[in-house]
This record gives C-alpha cells, sequence and structure tokens, in this order.
C-alpha cells in the first residue's frame, strides 16, 4: 500500500520555542504520520471480513480524519516556521486578502489571536475559500473537528498544549502566540496561498 512519509523541516533557533519542545513535537508529528499509514492498513485488513468487523471496521475508520488531519496541520505549521522570520509581503496576494477581508492587517491579528486563545486544544486556522475568494479565520477542535470543507489551508497555530507548555507553562499561552508571529516565515504562508 502507498505509504505517506514524514516530511522534514529546516527549522532555525526560535525565539521562546525551546529545540527540545520542537523535537518532541517532531516526535508527535511523526506518530500522525504512522497512524495515517495504520489506519489504512487496519481498514484493508479488516475489510477482508466486512460482517465480522463491522464494530472494528467503524471505529478504525472514525479515527482516519484525525490521524490525517493532525499530519497535514503540523506540515503547514512547521514549514511556516522554516528558514528565518520574514514579514508579509506588501502589496502581495496575501496581504490584498486579508485587507479586502478584514480592512487592515492588524484587524485580521487580532482576530486571529483571539481564536488562538479559545478554551481547549486545537488550532487557530486561517483558511481560502476559492469559490468566494474570501480568506477565513476559524477554530478546529483537535484536528477532526471544524476543517472547513475544500477550503486552502493558509495557516496553522498549532494550540495544542505539547505546542507550548513546556517553554511557557499552562499561563504563558499568550506569549507563545505572540513569539509564534515573530518567529514566522510569511514567505511560506504567502506559498499556501498561491501554491
Ligand atoms: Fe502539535
Amino acid at each position: 500500500m502507498k505509504q505517506f512519509t514524514p516530511k522534514t523541516f529546516n527549522l532555525p533557533v526560535l525565539k521562546g520555542i525551546s529545540a527540545k519542545n520542537i523535537e518532541e513535537h517532531l516526535k508527535l508529528y511523526a506518530g500522525y504520520v504512522k497512524n495515517t499509514n495504520l489506519v489504512l492498513e487496519k481498514v484493508a485488513e479488516l475489510k477482508k471480513d466486512v460482517e465480522k468487523n463491522a464494530y472494528l471496521l467503524g471505529e478504525v475508520n472514525r479515527r482516519f480524519g484525525f490521524e490525517y488531519n493532525g499530519m497535514r496541520n503540523h506540515e503547514i505549521y512547521f514549514s511556516s516556521l522554516e528558514g528565518s522570520s520574514t514579514s508579509l509581503t506588501a502589496g502581495g496576494l496575501l496581504e490584498k486578502n486579508i485587507i479586502e477581508n478584514w480592512g487592515s492587517f492588524e484587524a485580521w491579528l487580532g482576530e486571529f489571536k483571539v481564536i488562538a486563545l479559545t478554551r481547549g486544544i486545537g488550532w487557530a486556522m486561517l483558511y481560502y475559500d476559492r469559490r468566494e475568494n474570501r480568506l477565513l479565520n476559524t477554530w478546529v477542535d483537535e484536528q477532526h473537528l471544524g476543517q472547513l470543507q475544500n477550503c486552502t489551508l493558509v495557516l496553522a497555530l498549532d494550540m495544542w498544549e505539547h505546542s507550548y507548555v513546556a517553554d511557557y507553562q499552562p499561563s504563558g499561552k499568550k506569549a507563545y502566540v505572540e513569539d509564534f508571529f515573530v518567529n514566522l516565515n510569511w514567505a511560506k504562508v504567502e506559498e499556501n496561498l498561491e501554491g
């Protein structure tokens, strides 16, 4: 069976987020890739006897979105921190879209940061809805609940506690969000919209 393979990321020294935390976080990412493959293998195995394995098949199928989205979301998250921090390109496609949708970059950023501080674990996301030609900010619970169908994921901020608690403590959630934007390579984010 065709396998998903973990991607590697060229991550610099980051402000606030330690190399140790990144190392541990990458292990979790590798786990999502492994389990995405595992779900597909298990389904192939269990469907050999659908009647006997109906219940198990249902449970394994239910896990696929959790594992697959966990894999893809982390790829967007880590790749946006690759290389070095850059600013959003003035006059670029993403900036134009942000201004069109929110009036200003600051207005978008303010809304996104509020979403990032949503209680619970999950993801603060910026999506692009091609059909409507508009950007959408949203919160995604864990990763299998709330992803926007048929939209392109442009920016993903991991707000699971494993992404920041070792460096910031639970009370440092806000500082982690601030540092994420200091570390962000906007050129990578722009690629997600333009690619
Ligand atoms: Fe994560």
